[in-house]
């Protein structure tokens, strides 16, 4: 099958089932015709599919490679037979994928090495199977790794320009492309604001929500310093599947017409915004992939460079030393978008309505919603205290060095104890709820 031809299967299908012309199709084949788009040579297409098709508790490449069946290969093995450096690389370093693991394929029980031994047309297929027999060739721990320019798959100056990101807000960001023609976000900015962009996209990848790959860019790019992230998805629906759309479509956000599988997920998003203090939580904040039919597909959070601004600001804790309740609405510290993130406008709405979002898991009960909100919250805590700790590092000593009277030993020591009471703050909460 051509490319084009497996993208217009893809969104064809898609727009199908929007008009209501075809069943929703089963998450099986989504999944499928997503890995046909990525085996016709839509490369970003394939991190998509990992970061973004793949409801939470499938996150792991392992699990991927199982439910993309026999006689199909796995996204490392496209990309090696494609010969598609870059990519094999990041998968490996950063998805899990491993080069030695056999999967049954179309050409029978094989390893990624293997096919790459078959690639014909790949354009890189001798360096690729020279990296994935190197030493290099084993996943980087977030938790220890440097995200910067060492950790990056190319080198900056391979980057090609592609102009302003029209959908900046306040402050201007910059799109680039790589040799492969995926999209890149540069966030020029100091580099202890920087930290945080990378940080925040460290912890929730550690945490199982689905973020923007992050990198620190401490050498500067077109002379500047700041965060570089693989954007999600293609800008113009022409572009084919993945078309990358604000969640909300700039409609007012209604509470009582989200699907349950989407209120899973703004629950772990909230629970997720609390724990890094993150007040910027607003509509366009949240995007998505084409698809909105789909009840699985990830809503993805991006944006998180505002974490920890408030500490000590009425975040965590209030000026008598209690806790604040978790995106309290009738919060409004000055210079945010507080009560009108969509975590406070859910409160609003519950306690307005007297009932909860379809799908809303509820702590004080013992049922499945529940237990997958109580297991995500569990797995925030569950961070080790001195992983969080160095994660969060490097911006601590940049706030010492920028806010006057900032302590950073108080700051790492406040912001662990909050991540401990993360259950008890949202029981807590959920108690007080109709
Ligand atoms: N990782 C990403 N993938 C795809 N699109 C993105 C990504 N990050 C940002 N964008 C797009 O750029 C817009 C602005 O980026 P954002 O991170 O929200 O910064 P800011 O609001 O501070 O300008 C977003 O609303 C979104 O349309
Ligand atoms: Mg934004």
């Amino acid at each position: 099958m051509a490319d084009e031809d497996a993208t217009e299967a893809f969104s064809g299908m898609m727009k199908a089932v929007k008009r209501g012309d075809a069943p929703r199709p089963s998450q099986k084949d989504l999944m499928h015709k997503a890995l046909d788009c990525f085996k016709n040579g839509l490369v970003g297409a394939g991190l998509d599919l990992l970061d973004a098709w793949v409801y939470i508790d499938i996150y792991t490449h392992d699990k991927l490679a199982a439910l993309s069946g026999a006689d199909r290969y796995t996204p490392l093995m496209q990309l090696c037979y494609w010969g598609h450096l870059d990519l094999v690389k990041m998968l490996v370093w950063f998805y899990d994928a491993d080069p030695n693991k056999r999967h049954q394929c179309s050409k029978g029980h094989k390893n990624a090495i293997e096919i790459a031994e078959l690639g014909e047309n790949g354009a890189d297929t001798e360096q690729v199977i020279a990296f994935l027999r190197s030493p290099q060739a084993v996943p980087k721990q977030l938790s220890t790794t440097d995200m910067d320019e060492q950790s990056l798959p190319f080198s900056l100056s391979e980057l090609n320009s592609a102009g302003e990101n029209l959908f900046s807000g306040a402050t201007m960001s910059y799109i680039f492309t790589d040799r492969y023609g995926m999209r890149w976000l540069f966030k020029p900015q100091e580099l202890w604001r920087a930290h945080v962009d990378v940080a925040t996209s460290k912890l929730m990848r550690m945490v199982g929500l689905p973020a923007p790959l992050t990198f620190l860019v401490r050498d500067g790019l077109e002379g500047r310093q700041g965060s570089l992230q693989r954007m999600f998805g293609v800008q113009a629906r022409e572009l084919g599947c993945n078309f990358v759309e604000p969640m909300f479509n700039g409609q007012d956000f209604d509470p009582g017409k989200l699907e349950p599988g989407h209120t899973a997920f703004l629950q772990m998003h909230d629970a997720f915004d609390w724990l890094i203090g993150n007040m910027d939580g607003h509509l366009g904040n949240f995007i998505r992939l084409d698809g909105d039919f789909n009840p699985f597909l990830t809503i993805l959070a991006i944006d998180k460079g505002q974490a920890f601004k408030y500490w000590r600001r009425g975040w965590p804790v209030l000026a008598d030393g209690t806790h604040r309740s978790p995106h309290d609405p009738d919060w409004e510290p000055e210079g945010t978008e507080h009560p009108n993130t969509v975590y406070a406008k859910m409160l609003t709405w519950i306690r307005r309505e007297g009932r909860k979002p379809a799908g809303w898991a509820d702590l004080r009960r013992d049922d499945a919603p529940a237990n997958r909100l109580r297991n995500f919250i569990r797995r925030l805590e569950a961070i080790p205290d001195d992983v969080y700790i160095r994660i969060l590092t490097p911006y601590a000593d940049g706030c010492a060095g920028a806010i006057p009277g900032f302590s950073k030993a108080e700051f790492l020591h406040g912001v662990t104890e909050h991540k401990n009471r993360m259950l008890h703050l949202y029981t807590e909460l959920h108690q007080m709820l109709p």
